[in-house]
């Protein structure tokens, strides 16, 4: 979330007033989603390191095998043909940061509704303000997985709450950006699977406003050499406060990541496009909470703010909660490519 709540630390918790239950979470969900699979390609990135970041389409790998030693990778040819062809298409579903407990239950209360309109094969969701509007706990990351959620990123309130710092650890399909220091808790990269499709996901935050310990781009760089065997998609979440980082890291990265996705200011930007190297982009996906705050926070309390300059307490609004996504489709047989990318802008209503 953006500079509006960095302003007053006194936000309410909701931890206690949203009397939820406590989910269990299910091992053999976390074993079947969040464990990397076989080396299926190790043979084109050791034939070709130089491109071991890189998604490439068949055609560029096959021609590198081809150039590499034709008699000896033949059956190794056959094979990623094989592979190429029968990657399916799959839709790729991502929500814009969930603010509070309005957030909440405007995403989980859609969820059948944007399974039955998009019918996704993934879902990642942005959920740095789940709890209270600052940070998530264990008891809400939980939560959401149950309901079906794939993979959570998150963002500069990561740590808000102390509770979280050892599940960012244990829980591998949660995501802090990863371009953190490398001694603060937690991960910043994942692959789930399903349908035999892999999707690795890559959480950055920019170092423009924000307190990012390592660069961006570099950690993206890295991210993707890390995922290079492990993906046939992947998605990017750049939790970011400066547009033109966001429109930076879409053009460093067309061509190699299925989408980049940008999140934190919470509002939804109309630049939703491919790339032409086949990544889908956009500037900000929006935000999954109240449209009738600003930013989430208290119309009023916000506003008060402004006008004063005086510290006002910020609590979560609940007015006119709207989930705000994106609908992202590969084509069939490519990897890491998109073919459409899609705003979804829902009213939620009330409970
Ligand atoms: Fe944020």
């Amino acid at each position: 979330m953006g500079p509006l709540h960095e302003l007053d630390e006194r936000v309410e918790d909701e931890r206690d007033d949203r009397g939820d239950k406590e989910h269990e979470q299910d091992p053999a969900r976390c074993r079947g989603q969040g464990i990397e699979r076989e080396d299926r390609q190790g043979e084109q990135d050791e034939l070709d390191p130089a491109r071991d970041d890189d998604g490439g389409d068949a055609r560029g790998h096959r021609a590198r095998l081809l150039g590499g030693g034709r008699g000896s990778c033949g059956a190794s040819l056959v094979m990623l043909r094989s592979m190429e062809d029968a990657l399916p298409s799959v839709t790729l579903l991502f929500c814009g940061d969930v603010v509070g407990a309005a957030g909440r239950r405007a995403l989980l209360g859609s969820l059948d509704s944007l399974r039955a309109d998009h019918a996704p094969d993934f879902l990642v969701v942005n959920g740095e303000n789940a709890a209270g509007g600052l940070g998530i706990t264990p008891k809400i990351a939980r939560e959401l997985f149950t309901a079906g959620v794939d993979v959570i990123t998150l963002g500069n309130h990561t740590y808000r709450h102390q509770e979280v710092w050892a599940y960012l650890d244990e829980e591998e399909r949660i995501l802090r950006p990863a371009n953190f220091l490398r001694s603060q808790p937690g991960h910043g990269t994942c692959v789930v699977e399903r349908g035999g499709v892999r999707l690795g996901v890559v959480n950055l935050q920019g170092n423009l406003f924000l307190d990012s310990g390592r660069t961006a781009f570099s950690e993206a760089d890295a991210a993707l050499h890390e995922l290079s065997n492990r993906a046939d998609h992947v998605l990017v979440d750049m939790h970011a406060e400066a547009t033109s980082e966001k429109v930076g890291l879409g053009w460093h990265l067309d061509g190699r990541v299925t989408a980049v996705v940008g999140t934190h200011t919470h509002v939804p930007t109309a630049d939703a496009r491919i790339l032409p190297g086949g990544t889908a982009y956009i500037t900000d996906v929006g935000m999954t909470g109240a449209r009738g705050g600003v930013i989430g926070v208290k119309r009023e309390q916000a506003v008060r703010q402004m006008l004063t300059r005086m510290p006002v307490r910020f609590e979560t609004s609940e007015e006119d909660p709207w989930v705000q996504a994106v609908v992202i489709r590969t084509p069939r047989g490519k990897r890491r490519r998109a073919e459409s990318i899609a705003a979804v802008h829902l009213p939620a209503g009330r409970p």
